[in-house]
This record gives C-alpha cells, sequence and structure tokens, in this order.
C-alpha cells in the first residue's frame, strides 16, 4: 500500500526500510501510496467528522495503527483573515497560516508527531537532526514525549534563544558546532549512515514531511475545499515548501480539490540559491558557502531538498522571490501591529515576500493568498525588542503617568458627580 521512492530514478523501498537517499542515484526519496486503495479507504473512513489536526488525517499518513501515535495536539492551527494588513497591502483576500500556534511554537511539529510515530513503529531509540532552531526544540519535546535519546547539532551562537532553551529544557543533548547549519547537516547523515541506530529526522527523512503535508490538507478544509490561489511561505532548507504541494497534490489526486495553488518560496537575500536559480530560469541550484540573514531560521547555503521545492514551484506555477532583512523586519512588525499576529523574523518573510511581489506587478490583487508564518514570535524575543520601541520609565506616582501620557488633570469630584 505504501513505500519510498527516489524522485529522480523511480527506484521503491520498502516503507519499513531505514534510507534517507536513494541507494541506486543518491536522490531524494518520498513516500508513495496505492492511490486507488487509499480513495477507497478514504470514502470509509469518518475522517471528516474529526477535529482539524495532523491526526484527523491518520488515513493518509504512513503509519500502520493509532498505537504508538506521539502527539502533543498539533496542527488544527488558525487560517487568520487578515482585512487590515491586505488593505495596506493593496490586496483583496489575504489569510495567514499561523503555524506558531503548535505546541512547541513551529510547524515543525506536524513533521515530529509522524516522524517520532514512526522511529518507534521502527524500534528505535536515539533520534538526531542537525538545526537552525525549530526543528531541534520539536525533535526534544516529541522525543521526550516518547522516552528516546535525542542528540541536536546547532550552529554555535546562531540559533534564537527561546529556540535553544526548548531544546535544552527537553533534555536534549545539545551539541553546538563552529560551523554553520550546513555543516552540521551533513555531518548528522554522515553520523546516520554510519550508526544505523541513530536515527534522522531532518526533513531529509521522507515521514517526517508526510506529517507536514497536513498543512495543506488543512487549508482546503479551511476554506471549504476552495483552494486558495497562492501558498506563499518562507523556503531555508525546501522541505516544507516540497511537503505542502505534495498535500495538494494528493487532495487533488483524490477528488477532494480541483487544482493546486501557486506555491510561492521566499528566501533571504543573503540565503537564496532556490529563488535565484527560479528567478534565473536554472534547472539546479548553486549552493552558497556563507550564508547570512537575520533571520537565522532561514540561513541555509545549500538546502538539501532543492529539488523538490523547485519541482513545486514550477509544476504548480509558482514562483520564488528573495526580501533583505530590512523588509522581514518591517513585515514582522506589521504583522504584529495591524493583525496582531507575533510570528518570527523568518516567518514573516511570506508577508514580505509578497508585498515585494504584488509591487513588482507579480502577483494580482484579485488573488485569494495564504500566507505561512511557520514560527511563533517568541522564539527570537532578542528580535522583537531590538525592532520596537523602548518601554518608558517614570516615577510611581499618578501624576508622572499623566505627564507622560498626556492626559488632563483629574476631574474635581464634585463636578463629575453633576
Ligand atoms: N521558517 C522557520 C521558522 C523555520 O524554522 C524553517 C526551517 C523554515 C521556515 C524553512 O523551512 O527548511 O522546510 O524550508 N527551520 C529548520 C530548522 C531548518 O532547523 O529548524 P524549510
Amino acid at each position: 500500500m505504501m513505500y519510498q521512492k527516489c524522485i529522480v530514478c523511480g527506484e521503491k523501498f520498502g516503507a519499513d526500510e531505514i534510507i534517507y537517499l536513494c541507494r541506486r542515484c543518491g536522490g531524494l526519496l518520498e513516500v508513495d501510496y496505492d492511490y486507488d486503495l487509499l480513495e477507497a479507504k478514504i470514502k470509509k473512513s469518518d475522517w471528516q467528522s474529526l477535529p482539524l489536526s495532523v491526526w484527523r488525517y491518520k488515513d493518509f499518513m504512513p503509519i500502520r495503527g493509532s498505537s504508538k501515535i506521539v502527539s502533543l495536539t498539533e496542527g488544527g492551527t488558525g487560517l487568520h483573515s487578515c482585512q487590515r494588513l491586505a488593505r495596506i497591502l493593496g490586496i483583496k483576500h489575504l489569510y495567514v497560516k499561523n503555524e506558531g500556534e503548535n505546541p512547541t511554537g513551529s510547524f515543525k511539529d506536524r513533521g515530529m508527531t509522524v516522524g517520532i510515530t514512526k522511529a518507534l513503529e521502527l524500534n528505535v531509540e536515539t533520534v538526531i537532526c542537525a538545526s537552525t532552531g525549530n526543528t531541534s526544540a520539536s525533535l526534544a519535546a516529541y522525543a521526550a514525549k516518547a522516552g528516546l535519546q535525542c542528540i541536536v547539532l546547532i550552529p554555535s551562537g546562531k540559533i534564537a534563544y527561546g529556540k535553544l532553551a526548548q531544546a535544552m529544557v527537553y533534555g536534549a543533548k545539545v551539541v553546538q558546532i563552529r560551523g554553520n547549519f550546513d555543516r552540521a547537516l551533513k555531518i548528522v547523515l554522515e553520523l546516520s549512515e554510519k550508526h544505523r541506530e541513530v536515527y534522522l529526522l531532518n526533513s531529509i527523512n521522507p515521514y517526517r514531511l508526510e506529517g507536514q503535508k497536513s498543512l495543506a490538507y488543512e487549508i482546503c478544509d479551511q476554506l471549504n475545499r476552495q483552494p486558495p490561489d497562492r501558498v506563499v511561505l518562507p523556503v531555508g532548507n525546501a522541505g516544507n515548501i516540497s511537503a505542502i504541494w505534495k498535500g495538494f497534490t494528493e487532495f487533488r489526486k483524490l477528488g477532494l480539490v480541483d487544482r493546486i495553488p501557486r506555491m510561492t518560496g521566499i528566501q533571504a537575500e543573503g540565503a537564496a540559491p532556490i529563488a535565484q536559480a527560479i528567478k534565473n530560469g536554472r534547472a539546479e541550484i548553486v549552493p552558497i558557502d556563507k550564508p547570512e540573514t537575520v533571520a537565522t531560521a532561514i540561513r541555509i547555503g545549500a538546502p538539501i531538498s532543492w529539488k523538490k521545492a523547485i519541482r513545486a514551484i514550477r509544476e504548480s506555477g509558482g514562483t520564488a522571490e528573495t526580501v533583505s532583512d530590512e523588509e522581514i523586519l518591517e513585515a514582522q512588525k506589521m504583522l504584529a501591529r495591524h493583525e496582531g499576529l507575533f510570528v518570527e523574523p523568518a516567518s514573516a518573510s511570506s508577508i514580505a515576500g509578497l508585498k515585494k511581489l504584488f509591487e513588482a506587478g507579480k502577483t494580482d490583487e484579485d488573488e485569494v493568498v495564504v500566507c505561512v508564518t511557520t514560527g511563533h514570535g517568541l522564539k527570537d524575543p532578542d528580535i522583537a525588542i531590538k525592532i520596537s520601541e523602548k518601554p518608558s520609565e517614570v516615577d510611581a506616582e499618578i501624576e508622572s503617568i499623566e505627564r507622560l501620557l498626556g492626559l488632563s488633570r483629574y476631574m474635581p469630584a464634585t463636578v463629575i458627580s453633576r
């Protein structure tokens, strides 16, 4: 009913094989299903009566039963209609799918609930990942819930404080490397090939991406099966855009929706190999040696899933754009001040990218757009404080506060009572 398949040469591998790249050609793997069987299965199931969450879609997931599911209640995040921000941007229909509402504050939880459940099915005892922060926080939490050992490799000094705090408090073995994310990913890939007992849960693991595809399913269901025209999201290692596109294509294959949104990937200027390849019409990316951006979550120069991402963008008729750090931080503030949504800088790049594309005439004002905000603003408190107005400090006296706020003096009590 399901297997792992190479996206390049089509070679198939068993669903229970621990394998991260195609043994024949080295290509990326994805989970494939017999969609006729899947269609028959979901027709008989009562999934549509379940609440919105990753596990509403259990029938679509590569999991054998319910007994091993490790859940912290992930998914079911808000799809916020952002009319005030839409008006400011000059567009008509803007929604934000706010993934910061997940249990550890990012979309990674969708992947980890499935990835860790799969790890239990495979009788794994130790899990590992490289991370710019959110993956490590999420993996550490789910490993703790499942009673597994967890090792995370992070670039020293380059992950936001909230994320570091999470990985540490959940009890992971946190290893800071003197090198960037790309280097960390190379190391964990090599380590997990060499030491088979250590199970890799970066997004190269196709089971993790199966969980993340639920984001697309949710958008379809929240919009009554009328998919948006466009989905805009930040791209780092490029797993998420690939997973979301797979989710939309599956809903279409199963006859649940009739079209797929234009997948639109946004990267930070200093870390934009995929956006550059799309803009220049190249078939392959040119990795960036020293990626740099304020949005540390997407500070990635050699995205492992670039091939999947380029396929998602091209086949959906989408596009990619780059945004500067200033544009990212401005978008972060706009979203917070006009919509009450506090997201981390990488997440705000989706808004910044949409603004830039619309202003350049590359998107239409009538489009229904969903921007995915991938992580919570509290992940990176340092940035939030840096970009905001400092609090005022005054004496603890009512007069001082009246003076500060420009409030007129109290009316005498006799006047008030009249
Ligand atoms: N947004 C946030 C907040 C992220 O943490 C990440 C990736 C992305 C976007 C990009 O997603 O890699 O699937 O294209 N963070 C990874 C991590 C790399 O280690 O937490 P992607």
